[in-house]
């Protein structure tokens, strides 16, 4: 039986994890390694960094369902978070690196990238899913709290819409995290959804 300390290393350990790749590229950054524009690289990887743990995130609950473990449902909301950090560390990139704070630019880059909409959209709604992830909004959303939090599944939606918007050639890395968002949501249709207990009762017998 795991007791309260494996269970707070457990999650202390994914807080780590889940920090490290931040550190790693501002490394690469401080030290000259990032490439010849550092800023970009820091949106692309933090940007990348954000779809995964959205992925990661919405895949804690069909897991759960699998394995009924429950480290799973423990860093759920931990990593929901850590997607909302990642996703504003990413609009700050763009903010500084990009248009270098100059907000009189955004204008005509809303014309020329208009894929920046659907992020702005994603992002406020991956605040609003951040804001009523503690304990108090749950109790007073009550019934509706479970509804509202299912708008992850459209956040997802507009960010994989996002990034292809900004692909311009090479559509294969975008086929794959779109690959990996179907599997995920067709863990949530109801019929799915029912057999991830049998297959785990399956497993435990063999
Ligand atoms: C205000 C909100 C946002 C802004 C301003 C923004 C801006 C951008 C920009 C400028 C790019 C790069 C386009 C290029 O290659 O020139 C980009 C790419 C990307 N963004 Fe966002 N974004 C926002 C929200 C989000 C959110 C919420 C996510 C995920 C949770 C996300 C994930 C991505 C991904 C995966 C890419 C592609 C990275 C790659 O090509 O390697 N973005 N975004």
């Amino acid at each position: 039986m795991a007791t309260q300390r494996t269970w707070l290393l457990w999650r202390v350990s994914v807080f780590l994890a889940a920090l490290v790749p931040l550190l790693f590229w501002g490394w690469q950054v401080a030290t000259n390694a990032a490439g010849p524009e550092p800023g970009r690289y820091l949106l692309l990887n933090i940007g990348i960094g954000a779809l995964w743990l959205l992925l990661f995130t919405l895949s804690l609950t069909p897991l759960t369902k699998l394995t009924r473990w429950k480290g799973f449902a423990l860093i759920r909301r931990q990593l929901g978070l850590w997607t909302l950090a990642y996703a504003t560390l990413h609009m700050l990139s763009y903010a500084l690196f990009i248009l270098g704070l100059n907000w009189s630019l955004l204008g005509s880059e809303l014309v020329k990238r208009p894929y920046i909409v659907v992020g702005m959209i994603a992002l406020i709604g991956l605040a609003v899913l951040g804001a009523t992830s503690n304990r108090w909004a749950m109790k007073r959303l009550g019934k509706r709290w479970k509804p509202l939090h299912k708008f992850s599944y459209a956040i997802l939606g507009l960010v994989l819409l996002h990034f292809f918007w900004v692909v311009r050639a090479d559509m294969q890395e975008w086929a794959m995290y779109a690959a990996i968002a179907a599997l995920i949501m067709a863990t949530r249709l109801p019929p799915v959804a029912r057999t991830l207990p049998k297959i785990r009762h399956r497993f435990s017998r063999a």
